[in-house]
């Protein structure tokens, strides 16, 4: 996957020198590792990831080893308020077999939720992943139950395609999956982000 200099919108790209993905309420940008202690106060919170979602406890050390060595591909964007306040992460993971696809995962913390935040930063990662890869297809799963998750997903124009049967262990119960996709046909241009690139 190419990780382009910069994909801006109208506004200046930059804030404080950061390189920033801009929405109207939220920003994106890749997590740095300064991110880390914050992130890992995050996922060793059993709330973060929230009743749909794997507990995920992992030292800080583990963390750091894992960043260090993650591939262009599994980078993982902070989300941000335009105020630089740091409200939760979204990533898109390369599924290689047949070449074509991503998976994007995201999560926001509990008390920025049902503010829109979400639903903005996936139309963000959908313009980016398709503005900077050739990819056909960006899929997501999500818990049956979880109805935040697939409103931001059918918000952001994701197709509900199907069921995964008890396809996931998550706090001790095999859960049944639904799996949601946008095709680059049916996304057809940049919602939030434009084409141009910075001088
Ligand atoms: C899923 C999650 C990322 C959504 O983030 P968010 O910023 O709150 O999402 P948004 O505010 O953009 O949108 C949430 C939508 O769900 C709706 N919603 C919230 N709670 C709901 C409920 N119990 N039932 C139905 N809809 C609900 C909101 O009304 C909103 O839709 P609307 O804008 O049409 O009104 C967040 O809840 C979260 O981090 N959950 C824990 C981790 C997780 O489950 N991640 C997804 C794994 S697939």
């Amino acid at each position: 996957m190419v990780f382009p200099q910069v994909i801006r919108t109208e506004a200046e790209n930059t804030t404080n020198g950061e390189r920033l993905l801009e929405g109207k309420n939220v920003n994106l940008r890749i997590m740095e590792k300064e991110d880390l202690p914050l992130y890992s106060e995050w996922i060793n919170n059993p709330d973060f990831y929230g009743e749909y979602d794997y507990l995920d406890q992992k030292s800080r050390t583990e963390i750091e080893k894992k960043y260090d060595n993650y591939p262009p591909e599994k980078r993982k964007f902070i989300i941000q308020k335009k105020d630089g306040t740091r409200i939760g992460g979204i990533e898109g993971e390369q599924h290689s077999t047949y070449g074509g696809y991503l998976e994007i995962g995201f999560t926001i913390v509990p008390e920025e939720r049902g503010k829109g935040y979400c639903s903005e930063a996936v139309k963000i990662i959908v313009d980016y992943l398709f503005l900077s890869n050739s990819l056909n297809r960006i899929q997501a799963v999500t818990d049956t139950r979880n109805l935040p998750s697939q409103r931001v997903l059918e918000r952001a124009g994701f197709m509900k395609e199907g069921l995964l049967r008890k396809t996931a262990f998550i706090r001790g119960d095999w859960r049944d999956l639904f799996i949601y996709s946008i095709l680059r046909e049916e996304w057809k241009e940049p919602k939030i982000l434009t084409k141009t690139e910075k001088k």
